[in-house]
């Protein structure tokens, strides 16, 4: 019905004990209400004066005024606790998200992660400052109630007692196909919200293939699906509130035929008659509230279990195997992994027993096919993805380590993918993302090593353009050459990682850049993905993947010696060519 791992958010034991001890005075409070209105009714049906019900009648006034103000100190109460603990989530949510890194987010989908981390935390807020208060009263107060009740007479007591569980039940049951339907409502909302951010993204493939419109109906049915999810789960809300109303105004029914015969037998009177009577929906109303909010707060529900599963997955440990600083790597510095397997799946490894050396300021091409595994081992060798645990070692400077998703290594490295990712700020500020502090004329002399001068000139604001997503485009062979200048101008990271960086620009382009990155080389190991021949020239060493593994390396030289997986490779893409 609600999750045990609520009561265990910090702060929230404190917070149930006091919240249970006010609903045992809120008890208190609607039998001291029930008691002198009965009172004050049955006075007047003796024909008492009034003056004799000015007296009850204000007993009863002051415990229902109590008892409101109650339910606004509880609800006032719970408040502070429950942003609080939303606001953690929310920071926690970040702060995993940043650890887990990018395959977390590959895996899980942009749209769920956006879901999650945002509505996701305001759905758990809703359902704590529902649920938690009302689970307590139910707890509680039907308890106060009923003791007072079995004081009064035990046969009513007892049939109010044998119905709750009765009731309970039946709610249990109710509940559990709400639950099936909120779950794949809750499904639905994520695929939702996941089609949209992914269809925003291939909007300009769509719009290349000419499948826009056609699209649009997908998303029509996506949500139409969605919303026929929202509506099960009202259908079911809606039964389950109007059978439970039933079955409550049932039993009360129930209670008021035995007080009446009670009545007429002479074995009860009239005042603990109307007491009960009158105490006896009170004795349902908590468990009807919490079930009538129960299916609004699925939703939280399924967010909050979410959440808690997010924040329980297992993060890279032993980070900070070589320290926390930055590496100071240097001619002698030494690479070196042996026998090494990744996989995606922990099933089949995408990348096979890597046995790989590197050192000083080599400069190693990585070639293969499509699907080889190349962009897999640069993201290993860049520490987003770890190699699976006890299959092989890796070891930096003589120094064993887990994985590469070092904070020092991490510190030491440039990685320059096919389309580096341009912040939403300015130029400069986007070339100076690695050193903040860097001078004007810093990154200045950086932007002219790359090349970028001449645009420059042509901007309007110059460096201080904004570019970026939602502000001024740039071209892939611009924002390679953004890239490189974050190089430049950081000389401290002697380690660079290229995934083929010129994959999609033109011949022309990538021969200009080519004479750009080529002086970044310098005095840096360089790892190199590529599909382009070319590059292999100005490699000092190259390895050659096929199907997740290193079939063959060493020097150019070496490989066209051997005549072997390399030269065949060559041979295929000039052919290709
Ligand atoms: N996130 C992922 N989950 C599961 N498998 C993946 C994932 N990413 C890549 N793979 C698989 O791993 C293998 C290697 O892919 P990888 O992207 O490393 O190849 P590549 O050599 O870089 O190819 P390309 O030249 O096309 O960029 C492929 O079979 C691919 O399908
Ligand atoms: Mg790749």
């Amino acid at each position: 019905m609600f999750d045990p791992a609520l009561f265990k958010l910090p702060g929230m034991r404190r917070l149930t004990v006091i919240l249970a001890l006010l609903a045992v005075v809120e008890g208190i409070c609607i039998i001291i209400q029930a008691q002198f209105l009965s009172l004050a009714i049955v006075g007047l049906w003796q024909l008492k004066t009034l003056a004799t019900i000015v007296q009850p009648m204000l007993i009863f006034a002051i415990a229902w005024t109590a008892r409101q103000l109650l339910v606004v100190f509880k609800n006032r109460l719970m408040y502070p606790i429950v942003e609080k603990t939303s606001g953690d989530m929310r920071r926690q949510v970040m702060q995993k998200l940043y650890r887990l890194g990018p395959s977390y987010v590959a895996k899980t989908g942009t749209g769920n992660v956006v879901t999650t981390a945002l509505e996701g935390i305001d759905k758990v807020q809703t359902y704590l400052m529902l649920v938690v208060i009302k689970v307590i009263d139910m707890m509680i107060i039907p308890w106060v109630i009923l003791i007072y009740i079995a004081w009064l007479r035990w046969r009513e007591a007892l049939f109010l007692l044998a119905i709750f569980p009765l009731i309970i039940v039946f709610m249990i049951i109710l509940g559990y196909a709400a639950q099936a339907k909120a779950d794949k409502q809750y499904v639905g909302y994520q695929r939702m919200s996941n089609h949209f951010v992914d269809t925003l993204r291939g909007l300009p493939t769509l719009k290349q293939l000419g499948l826009s419109k056609q699209y649009a109906s997908n998303v029509y049915q996506v949500s139409e699906g969605y919303r026929k999810q929202t509506m099960a789960v009202i259908k079911v809300a809606m039964l389950s509130t109007f059978a439970l109303d039933f079955f409550t105004t049932l039993s009360i029914a129930v209670v008021a035929v035995f007080l009446g015969f009670g009545l007429i037998n002479g074995t009860i009177t009239l005042l603990p008659a109307l007491v009960i009577l009158v105490l006896s929906p009170d004795y349902f109303l908590p468990l009807r509230t919490f079930a009538s909010d129960y299916h609004a707060t699925l939703n939280g529900k399924n967010a909050f279990a979410d959440v808690q599963k997010m924040l329980a997955l297992p993060v890279p440990t032993h980070r900070d195997q070589l320290g926390t600083e930055p590496l100071d790597w240097q001619a002698g510095s030494r690479l070196s992994l042996s026998q090494v397997d990744f996989s995606y799946d922990d099933e089949q490894p995408a990348l096979k027993q890597l046995n790989l050396t590197a050192h000083g300021y080599q400069r190693i091409g990585i070639i293969g096919a499509s699907g080889s595994g190349k962009s897999t081992l640069i993201n290993l060798l860049g520490g987003f993805l770890s190699p699976m645990p006890e299959h092989g070692t890796i070891e930096v400077n003589g120094q064993a380590v887990s994985h590469l998703n070092q904070t020092a290594w991490q510190q030491s490295f440039f990685y320059i993918p096919q389309s580096p990712y341009l912040f939403h700020a300015t130029l400069a500020e986007n070339i100076a993302f690695y050193q903040p502090d860097a001078g004007v004329s810093a990154i200045g002399q950086a932007a002219a090593k790359a090349g970028l001068t001449d645009w420059i000139k042509t901007l309007p604001d110059g460096l201080n353009t904004q570019i970026g997503e939602g502000a001024r485009g740039v071209s892939g062979g611009q924002a390679q050459r953004i890239a490189l200048a974050r190089a430049f101008l950081d000389n401290s990271r002697k380690i660079l990682l290229f995934d083929e960086p010129t994959a999609h620009l033109d011949i022309e382009t990538e021969a200009e850049l080519k004479q750009t990155i080529l002086p970044v080389f310098e005095n840096h190991l360089v790892f190199f993905a590529t599909h382009r021949l070319h590059w292999i020239n100005q490699m000092d060493y190259v390895l050659v993947l096929d199907h997740g593994k290193i079939v063959e390396q060493g020097t150019p030289a070496e490989l066209v010696a051997h005549n072997g997986a390399y030269v065949r490779l060559r041979d295929e893409m000039v052919g290709a060519i």
